[in-house]
This record gives C-alpha cells, sequence and structure tokens, in this order.
C-alpha cells in the first residue's frame, strides 16, 4: 500500500533531522510515562533526546515518517549490544503517534528500517517487545520475523512484571549483504557453511 493512502494525505519517509525532536520526544515520553510499550521508566528532556539522535549514527539511523512538518512515527536501529562483536547486530523501535495506529504506519517505517539494515551491511535485526504488546508482535511477524525467546519477569513497571518477547529477523532475510567469508583467521573449517562465517570491524 503506498504511504500515501495511509491516511489520506502524502506521507514521507526520511532520516530524522534535529527540528523533529520535540515531535519524536512528545510521542516517545507519552508511551514511556503512561504504557508498557517500552520499559523505559523516565521521561526524556530535550537535551537526553539530542543525547539520543547523536548516538544515532549513519550506520544506526533514525527515520520518521511526516507530513509536511508534523510527525506522524518515527523508527530506528540501535546496537543490540554495546560489544564490538555485536556491532553488525541491530535492534528496531518503531513508535506510531496516537490517532495514527492502525493505518500501517508501523509497516512503512520496519519496511523503510529493514532495507536499512541490508543497505548498512547489518547481519541479523531484533526486537524487543514487551509480551503483551501484540500490535507490536504482529507487526515484526508480517515483516518476517520469529519469536526466538521470552524473558519472563524482567521489568517491574507501573508495579507489575512485564514479560519480554524477543523475534528476530533471521540472518537469512539478509543474505547477500552482511555476509563474508574472506577472513581467513576465522573462515570455517572445509566442510562447514560458509555463511556462518563474518569479519570483525
Ligand atoms: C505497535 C505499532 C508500532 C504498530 O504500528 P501501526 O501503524 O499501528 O501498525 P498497523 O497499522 O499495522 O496496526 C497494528 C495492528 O493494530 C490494529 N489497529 C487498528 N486500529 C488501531 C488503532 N486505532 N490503534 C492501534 N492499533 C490499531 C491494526 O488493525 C493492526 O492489527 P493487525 O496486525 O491484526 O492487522 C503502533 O501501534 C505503536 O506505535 N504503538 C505504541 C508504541 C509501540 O508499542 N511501539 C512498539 C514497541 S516494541
Amino acid at each position: 500500500m503506498p504511504p500515501d493512502t495511509l491516511v489520506g494525505r502524502a506521507v514521507t519517509v526520511r532520516d530524522a533531522v534535529e527540528a523533529d525532536l520535540p515531535q519524536i520526544t512528545a510521542i516517545w515520553n507519552h508511551e514511556v510515562l503512561w504504557t508498557d510499550a517500552t520499559t523505559d521508566t523516565e521521561p526524556r528532556d530535550p537535551g537526553a533526546q539530542r543525547e539520543w539522535f547523536a548516538r544515532h549514527s549513519a550506520g544506526y539511523p533514525i527515520v520518521v515518517a511526516a507530513t509536511g512538518p508534523e510527525v506522524l512515527a518515527f523508527g530506528a536501529l540501535s546496537p543490540y549490544r554495546p560489544k564490538p562483536a555485536f556491532a553488525r547486530t541491530v535492534e528496531d523501535s518503531v513508535y506510531v503517534k496516537r490517532g495514527h495506529r492502525g493505518a500501517g504506519l508501523g509497516d512503512v517505517i520496519l519496511a523503510d528500517l529493514i532495507r536499512r539494515a541490508r543497505a548498512r551491511g547489518h547481519h541479523s535485526m531484533l526486537a524487543r517487545i514487551t509480551s503483551a504488546n501484540s500490535a507490536s508482535l504482529r507487526l515484526h511477524a508480517r515483516h518476517g520475523f520469529v519469536i526466538v525467546g521470552v524473558e519472563s519477569q524482567v521489568a517491574c513497571k507501573h508495579d507489575h512484571w512485564l514479560d519480554v518477547t524477543i523475534m528476530q529477523l533471521p540472518p537469512d532475510a539478509f543474505t547477500g549483504f552482511g555476509v563474508v567469508s574472506s577472513n581467513e583467521e576465522i573462515a570455517p573449517p572445509a566442510g562447514e557453511d560458509s555463511t556462518s562465517a563474518c569479519r570483525d570491524r
């Protein structure tokens, strides 16, 4: 479905710019304060939001779906773990402004993040989703993510325990982009599937 039919207005998906931060903050802080969509509990002030923006280098983009100056949704890729070995495994986040959900904006943002993850040579993509968030679970499943684990009662928010479901877009979905086998030191023994080789960076 083309984006411009999603909400009856032309919707552009583009890189986020600093001027978008107040609107991104408003979308994010509502979920932090009032819902279990994120396990974060501390709203971001403008300084914290600018730091978040600065942490997202070209390899870990932030995108927005916007109509004119209005940000309707945003998404981001982040390193899954800070350790260098995890540099090519990314975690996505997708947040749609209240009043615009159920119109496919989550689809548009997630599809764009998957495309960008591939283009940047990432090898694997995961999402950590609170287990009651059926809209996000379904969104990710529609894009090929599969459940690879459930962490039971790992986060306490709003006085109750939250389970976190981990979904992964299988590395096969990235075939031809991030997989390399030329690093002799870590090349697999003869006979082993060469697609399991990688090159650190
Ligand atoms: C989860 C989220 C990103 C999905 O994005 P979206 O653009 O609403 O996605 P969709 O349009 O594909 O709709 C999601 C589902 O909710 C249903 N839905 C319909 N109307 C809806 C509404 N007014 N509000 C929410 N969901 C609605 C859709 O029918 C769809 O169900 P389906 O998958 O069975 O078809 C979005 O709902 C959101 O931002 N939620 C709050 C933040 C959040 O949970 N982020 C993800 C953290 S992991």
